[in-house]
């Protein structure tokens, strides 16, 4: 029998139930779980876990919408997070924020279309002496040029292949 999307995320969470248990305290980790595999947590989603633990969806949407590490909308298979904090922003973050604009065709927040690039801002990353830094889902790049992000972007595309149905990006570790 044909496997629906909706099935397997039914399934996987039943999963993650059996895993974490079903208990409010099993909402973090369970919604992790659905943002690193499925890359946003969807309103069925939301719904079957406020189903499964027995609370109100609402309760679910507070959750997703709070934490920054959890989305309702679609997200890229890599989320770039460039720091515009203080000594960033000193060290000509702006540049290579045009230059990952230019590259990706898209603005700060947005997706590309083939859903592989999800540009974001980040603030401070512990990172300040070795600005600009930023994020490649949870790979540190430091001293990032213009030049830099040609190579990083690329090195993206070439693994996005070999990782596009794996649970984490973990292409350059
Ligand atoms: S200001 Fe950018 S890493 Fe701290």
């Amino acid at each position: 029998m044909f496997q629906t999307q909706q099935d397997k995320l039914n399934q996987d969470i039943q999963r993650w139930g059996d895993e974490f248990g079903r208990t409010r305290s099993a909402l973090i980790p369970i919604l992790q779980e659905i943002q690193a595999k499925y890359f946003h947590v969807s309103e069925h989603a939301m719904q079957v876990v406020a189903n499964m633990l027995d609370i109100h969806p609402v309760e679910v949407y507070g959750v997703v919408s709070f934490y920054s590490f959890l989305d309702h909308r679609p997200k890229g298979k890599f989320i770039i997070r460039l720091c515009r904090t203080l000594s960033c922003a000193m060290q000509n973050k702006d540049r290579v924020a045009r230059q990952l604009e230019n590259d990706l065709g898209i603005s700060f927040g947005e997706t590309t279309p083939d859903g592989r690039f999800t540009l974001e801002w980040a603030n401070c990353i512990g990172m300040c002496d070795q600005g600009p830094a930023m994020l490649v889902n949870d790979h540190v790049f430091t001293r990032v040029t213009p030049d830099k992000v040609h190579d990083i972007l690329d090195g993206c595309r070439r693994a996005f292949g070999v990782f596009a149905t794996e649970k984490r990006q973990e292409y350059l570790v």
